[in-house]
């Protein structure tokens, strides 16, 4: 977000001409209510539509049918500055009340959770990010500000950038895994999609980068629970991802639900002002989390809810999501002297940056002919990216005795009540999609030209149907089971404590298995799952989360063989439940696990992950070689030689790694710092480089003080963060 002089001057001069009221309604975030026998606000029925309490079509109804309160005489009072909302004429009758009834005719910021995408779903995030594909994320990022604008919204909680280790947590499937190199990229690129270098043209939108922070680290994966940490993991895993969208201009951030340390995210000044928007440079404004202001009395912080408003508005949050605790206690704390002017003129001014960025003020609508396009249906090729993106998400675990690809000739048997169902194909925090645009994996498959025949026999909840069980096997050449979770089952608010398939999935997979038929299992899932029992029995193991509206489509490609897979793990897999969190980068230990007892593992279940960060297979093969380091002024190159080994082309995710072998603080056994897509012909070889620049091999103390420490680092390029190459040089970084 780049404000030249001229937009300065804007703000402050509407700054200049506001009223304390119209100061705290900037301030003041409206959810459209429901009213009339059905009394629930907006943001607490998208939390049921995300986890699964209303389903999309229940959703619209109410919408259509139910009356809802806007807050239109508030807007008109200039009360309001922000709602929520993904309707775009209702947005333009909002707008038209806030740019030409109020009295300064200040347009409203509309928000909205386009996570991974409005209209045209893409895959959720943490299989997005196996794509490793810089180009990818920003291309999804831009087309789904683009659709976002078309329908009112101007503002995206998105990206979700909470690094997380611990796959209980359900709210890793709408994240970039558990690696901050990687969360770091996806970061940057994602805000360059969303928001891109011109503020005024319609098709971007401001970025609100969540949750600010260490969300991802709540204790035991429990949603909403306790954070606490040391300021070196806080400042090395947590924090880089902000520092990384703030370095890239994004315009808003929002903050935790959690307490970091004691102090909730919501009133924590120092995250807010002495982190965020004095050391990250943040320009824009602050926003709480839904209803997270009250929640500080609930978590004991606050007396009551004037006190949260207070202790918010002076940490730094200017924008309150839900509560009205501002419109309703900030202006008597003013005039009590408990929040001073500069504070409500600083957030005010913050607010009013974005607006004038976006250019809000010169184009507050969404044109009719847009609206009439989408009612229409999706532009053309947003289909074809949604498509390519979950093509180059899926991630092939396991393809024992070449099974896949699928013979076209084979009559094929498909299971899974997961196969066939709409709902499932878009994931966690997906609300603008239509029915007509989503690809099941059964029509996927007939898509395809293959000969298939469907069975639901079981899926992630209810029975397990022995008859169709029993025709799937008797009457297929090969069975392709869709086994995993329901979208229900990730997001917000369901975090699992068992990682296992749920309901009788595995039995499925048993009996299945037991019929001496090749089954190919296919995984729809919102985060790793404990896969020690499938990967150990089942003979091809494929993870295709939840991949968006072409999920069935790119399922079928991959299938097939017209899709050679290359996406990469974001977050490793534990084998079983009690391994979480289980992560790649985790710190060295004095007892690294060994075959001696006394070292750090468990004496039921392996030390390592099932399948770690960075890994993935192919149709192909790859065989690296010839590691060389070279070191110039700043930087190190470091070269690897890749060869197709393989009877067929494909695209391999290289990686680079480094450890700090010996440095003040105990530090990572390995860090990911680069990582290149190499497309390689059939027994073609490459020698691909990666520029470490040594500026990036240091780390932050415990005082939030960033070193570089002279001495051996480890170097490691290879397929994955278990199987690579090693080197070791000395670096100094004195000058
Ligand atoms: C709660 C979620 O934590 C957050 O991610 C989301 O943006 C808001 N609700 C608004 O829906």
């Amino acid at each position: 977000m780049k404000l030249t002089e001229e937009m300065k001057a804007k703000v402050e001069s509407i700054l200049a001409r506001m009223t304390l009221e119209e100061k705290i309604g900037q301030m003041n975030q409206e959810s459209p209510s429901i009213v009339g026998g059905f009394d629930v606000p907006f943001s607490e029925l998208i939390e049921m539509l995300t986890d699964g309490r209303l389903s999309q079509e229940e959703f619209e109804k109410l919408m259509s049918t139910a009356k809802q309160d806007f807050h239109e005489d508030e807007i008109r009072a200039g009360l309001v500055g922000s709602v929520m909302g993904n309707d775009p004429r209702k947005a333009n009758e909002l707008q038209k009340i806030a740019v030409e009834e109020s009295r300064l005719g200040i347009p409203l910021i509309i928000g909205f959770d386009v996570i991974h995408g409005l209209r045209s779903v893409f895959p959720i995030a943490i299989a997005e990010a196996g794509s490793f594909d810089d180009a990818l994320f920003e291309e999804t990022a831009h087309m789904a500000a683009k659709e976002s604008r078309a329908h009112g919204i101007s503002w995206n909680f998105a990206p979700m950038i909470d690094v997380a280790h611990d796959s209980r947590w359900g709210r890793v499937s709408e994240g970039p895994g558990e690696d901050v190199f990687l969360g770091s990229r996806f970061a940057r690129a994602k805000i360059r999609g969303l928001q891109g270098d011109t503020s005024s043209e319609q098709n971007y939108v401001a970025a609100c980068t969540k949750h600010y922070v260490g969300y991802g680290a709540c204790e035991g994966g429990r949603d909403y629970n306790t954070v606490s940490m040391a300021p070196n993991q806080l400042f090395n895993t947590y924090l880089p991802t902000f520092r990384a969208a703030m370095e890239e201009g994004a315009a808003t951030a929002m903050a935790a639900f959690n307490d970091l340390n004691g102090v909730p995210c919501t009133v924590n000044r120092y995250l807010l002002r002495d982190i965020l928007k004095e050391s990250f440079g943040l320009q824009g404004f602050v926003v709480s989390d839904a209803n997270a202001i009250r929640e500080c009395v609930i978590h004991g912080i606050a007396a009551d809810d004037e006190d949260a408003g207070v202790q918010a508005a002076n940490a730094g949050m200017d924008m309150d999501m839900g509560t009205h605790i501002y419109k309703d206690h900030l202006k008597k704390a003013v005039e009590d002297g408990k929040v001073s002017m500069e504070v409500i003129d600083e957030a005010v001014r913050r607010i009013l940056r974005v607006k004038v960025w976006l250019g809000l003020f010169e184009h507050p609508y969404v044109p009719e002919d847009v609206i009439e396009a989408y009612e229409k249906g999706i532009p053309a090729g947003h289909a074809q990216l949604s498509r390519k993106a979950a093509q180059e998400s899926v991630v092939l675990l396991k393809n024992e005795g070449g099974i896949l690809p699928l013979d076209s000739a084979a009559k094929v048997s498909l299971v899974g009540t997961l196969a066939d169902s709409v709902d499932e194909v878009t994931g966690a925090w997906a609300m603008g999609w239509k029915k007509e645009d989503c690809v099941t994996i059964l029509a996927g498959m007939k898509n395809s030209g293959l000969d298939v025949a469907y069975y639901p026999c079981a899926g992630p909840e209810g029975g397990l149907n022995e008859d169709e069980l029993e025709a799937a096997t008797a009457n297929g050449d090969v069975i392709v089971a869709i086994v995993g979770e329901t979208t229900a089952m990730s997001g917000e608010a369901s975090s699992r404590a068992d990682l296992t398939l749920p309901g009788r999935q595995k039995e499925m997979l048993e009996k299945l298995l037991a019929s001496g038929k090749p089954v190919v299992t296919v995984l729809m899932n919102g985060r790793p799952l404990a896969l020690g029992w499938e990967a150990e029995h089942l003979p091809v193991l494929v993870e295709a989360w939840h991949l968006g509206i072409q999920m069935g489509n790119a399922v079928a490609d991959v299938l097939t063989g017209a899709v050679n897979p290359s996406a990469k793990l974001a977050s490793s897999f534990p084998a079983g439940n009690g391994q979480c969190p289980v992560y790649y980068s985790h710190p060295s230990t004095g007892r690294p696990a060994g075959k001696s007892k006394f070292t750090s593992k468990y004496l039921d279940a392996p030390a390592e992950a099932l399948f770690p960060f960075g890994y993935g297979l192919s149709y192909t093969t790859y065989e690296y070689s010839d590691l060389k380091i070279d070191e110039k002024e700043d930087c190190l190159k470091i070269s690897v030689r890749i060869r197709n080994t393989g009877s067929r082309a494909g695209t391999e995710i290289a990686q680079l790694y480094m450890q700090d072998v010996a440095a003040s603080l105990v530090r990572p056994v390995k860090e990911l710092k680069g990582y290149q897509r190499v497309f390689l012909e059939a027994g073609e070889e490459k020698e691909i480089s990666f520029g470490l620049p040594k500026k990036e091999m240091g780390f932050y103390d415990n005082d939030g003080k960033y070193r570089l420490e002279d001495g051996l680092f480890r170097i490691y390029a290879g397929t994955s963060s278990r199987d690579v190459l090693c080197g070791e040089i000395f670096v100094s970084f004195k000058v």
